[in-house]
């Protein structure tokens, strides 16, 4: 059997608080500060806990050179190798660890920068539920959130006096400023309202269509309304639609060169509303939007160009960024309302859409619909332009 270390880890040496009875019973606070190594691989989702032998055995092996077991023995003890085969930091030519090494070799094969691959990796949730998670924090103390959290930083960066300050002139109150001025997070649906298709069809075309294509010399590249690194568009909308008239309540992918769906599977209309709420990780107030969109982007698209880059996930995030903002607006010139979220089980959603996370992995959610004509949950609108002020 041949081994080599995976292609991407890092090695966190983390402290935790853990509560020990028995130091309680012999007088002390029953609280002692933990200290372990806990290793983040690029091709598992598990943290790996090790010890500082295994860290340095597994500092010893070569992430690129195969290497027969044996005579890896001569360097390193033979248990301690055994234990890092069987926790997958490193991997073996052996058919009982092909999926890890399949797992290894994806990676390597998509020209990931190795710090990216691993935030990546390790910040996708699974099942969490936020808005639990915030009522069990609040609970545990009865300190109000400012008193807790401080003062947050200033709301503008202030570099000099403001005698000194040029000032500009604003902006006309154009079609465009109005239409910004009415852009609000949207966290209340109107669901006896379904949306029809033409608001569907009209609101992913102005966010997410292309509106050309061009051939350069070996690469396809589409021009959308957004900018994207490299003109390569790497981020798919993935849709879960909720209550659109005429329309099975399903799972989509949204095609941008044909402007069209691609039916992946029907959702039955009285577990539409728990699906969603699993993808926005518990929030309540994002589960009844009409449409709701995983946006996820094919990494390999982006990193075909920018191999092993320091700026290509950044570049990736972005552009998700871009195309949100461009949904918020063409929902919002239609009367809809949109909202995003990066508080998301992106395992489960890759679960649901049959996503592999490293080669398209999703960013965040967004959605649109109808907007409610009762404020439940708050939305941010200062203005009064969507919720007037008495
Ligand atoms: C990257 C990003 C993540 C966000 N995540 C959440 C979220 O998890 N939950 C939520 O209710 N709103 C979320 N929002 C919406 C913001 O709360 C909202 O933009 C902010 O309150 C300002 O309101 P406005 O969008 O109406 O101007 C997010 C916005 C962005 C850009």
């Amino acid at each position: 059997m041949q081994i080599r270390r995976c292609a991407v880890v890092f090695i966190e040496p983390r402290e935790r608080l853990d509560f020990d009875l028995s130091l309680l019973v012999a007088g002390g606070t029953g609280v002692e500060m933990v200290r372990e190594w806990i290793a983040l691989a690029a091709h598992q989702d598990d943290e790996i806990l090790l010890d500082a032998d295994q860290v340095i055995a597994l500092g010893t092996l070569s992430p690129e050179q195969w290497i027969e077991f044996e005579d890896a023995c001569k360097t390193v003890p033979r248990e301690q190798l055994d234990g890092l085969i069987a926790n997958g930091l490193l991997v073996s030519d052996d058919a009982i660890h092909s999926k890890l090494r399949e797992q290894d070799e994806q990676v390597r094969a998509s020209h990931w920068r190795g710090f990216s691959a691993a935030l990546h990796r390790h910040t996708r949730w699974h099942a969490i539920d936020t808005l639990e998670a915030e009522r069990r924090f609040g609970s545990e103390t009865d300190r109000p959130f400012l008193d807790r959290l401080g003062p947050p930083e200033s709301i503008v960066q202030e570099r000099v006096e403001s005698a000194q300050r040029i000032r500009l002139v604003p902006a006309p109150d154009t079609e465009l400023e109005k239409l910004i001025r009415q852009r609000v997070t949207c966290r209340n649906w109107d669901i006896s309202r379904p949306l029809s298709a033409e608001d569907l069809a009209n609101t992913l075309y102005r966010a997410f269509a292309a509106r050309a294509v061009s051939d350069e010399p070996g690469i396809t590249v589409m021009k959308r309304a957004v900018p994207s690194a490299g003109g390569l568009h790497p981020t798919e909308a993935y849709l879960l639609v909720q209550n659109v008239e005429g329309m099975t309540s399903g799972l989509y992918h949204y095609h941008p060169i044909d402007h069209a769906l691609e039916p992946l599977g029907d959702v039955a209309a009285d577990e539409s509303a728990a699906l969603a709420l699993r993808m926005v990780a518990g929030q309540r107030h994002f589960m009844h939007a009409h449409v709701v969109i995983a946006l996820a982007s094919r990494f390999r698209r982006t990193f075909w160009k920018y191999r092993n880059h320091a700026k290509a996930y950044r570049a990736v995030i972005l552009d998700a960024g871009h195309l949100s903002q461009m949904l918020y607006l063409a929902a919002t010139e239609r009367g809809l309302a949109a909202f995003i979220t990066a508080a998301v089980n992106e395992r489960d959603i890759e679960e649901i859409f049959g996503l592999d996370s490293m080669l398209e992995g999703v960013l965040a959610v967004s959605g649109f619909g109808w907007r409610g004509e009762r404020v439940a949950e708050v939305e941010f609108d200062p203005l009064g332009n969507v919720w007037p002020k008495s």
